[in-house]
């Protein structure tokens, strides 16, 4: 499975890979993201939210899966499609939405989240310092008139925009929106919770974060098996828990990769293999 189909560079890849008879399933929330999925037989597109993977598996009947692949955040066609309000390059609208059926936008949050709100979204999401200053800032503007567009963002934010790395500060702005728009947090706990059911013994799941909060979830889930990190032993002192850690350390890219793709920078990728465990048992421990 790919998660996050996206372009579908890491699909492509993963299809030269499969046998004939093999077979992918791909998801992505952004509908237009069906338009980049290859005519090949052995690949199946859903186009939801990775948080309903059981639900999509039971429907196409299937019990066990050998692989699930995750590359969290947003694609480049997101990015670079100024509509969609994820760049704060051009004065666009503040929209954010990965999934353009949800009803809440980036302006949406700006304009009727409480204060308190909107400080924990920019201080746990954009991991801002001065997150309360930055949320008082915007209740004073929208008082006044609504915040719609990058533009009267950045008018809000000039005062606490540094002069050194004024592109950092925007970012962790936007960030912390898109996190919150995409409720991309708590469908990444719940779709890390629902895998350990589905994959076959041996299979592996890889996910790449850009964020050290998801990076922190995903670390924890793969060495306990629980969001927490919480080790659990049975009886005998045999930790348990359904994966093993492929790698050692996490995977960071090369100052090469960096360089002929920056977009990857802060990207990390953890591996873990299901171990033959049974499952009900883990459970009830
Ligand atoms: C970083 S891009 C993936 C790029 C892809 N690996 C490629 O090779 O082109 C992330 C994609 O996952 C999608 N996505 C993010 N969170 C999702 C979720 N919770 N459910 C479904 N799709 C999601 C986004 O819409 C975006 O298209």
């Amino acid at each position: 499975m790919d998660l996050t189909f996206g372009g579908g560079g890491h699909s492509r890849e993963v299809l030269k890979k499969l046998g004939k008879n093999g077979r992918l399933i791909v998801f992505d929330q952004d509908q237009d993201a069906e338009a980049n999925v290859p005519d090949d037989r052995r690949i199946t597109f859903v186009g939801a939210n990775f948080r309903y993977l059981k639900n999509y598996l039971r429907y196409l009947s299937i019990e066990k899966v050998d692989g699930i692949l995750a590359d969290l955040g947003i694609s480049s066609h997101q990015i670079d499609t100024p509509k969609r309000g994820f760049t704060f390059q051009s004065d666009t609208v503040l929209d954010m939405r990965m999934d353009v059926r949800n009803p809440v936008t980036a302006s949406r949050i700006l304009n009727e989240y409480p204060v308190k709100e909107l400080t924990r979204i920019f201080r746990d999401y954009g991991e801002l310092g001065n997150a309360a200053s930055i949320a008082a800032a915007v209740d004073d503007l929208r008082g006044v008139r609504p915040i719609l567009t990058t533009g009267t963002l950045v008018e809000v934010l000039r005062r606490f925009i540094p002069g050194k790395n004024p592109s950092k500060f925007m970012a962790r702005i936007y960030q912390a929106l898109r996190i919150e728009v995409n409720q991309e947090v708590h469908a990444l706990r719940e779709m890390l919770l629902q895998t350990p059911d589905w994959m076959a013994a041996g299979g592996r799941l890889a996910v790449i974060t850009y964020h050290s909060l998801e990076d922190r979830l995903v670390k924890n889930f793969m060495r306990s098996g629980n969001l927490e990190g919480t080790i659990q032993k049975d009886f005998f002192g045999k930790v348990l828990t359904p994966w093993r850690p492929v790698n050692r350390n996490v995977i960071t890219p090369s100052p090469e990769e960096v360089r002929d793709n920056k977009r990857a920078r802060s990207a990390k990728l953890r591996i873990a293999e299901r171990v033959n465990g049974n499952r009900k048992e883990e459970h009830r421990i």
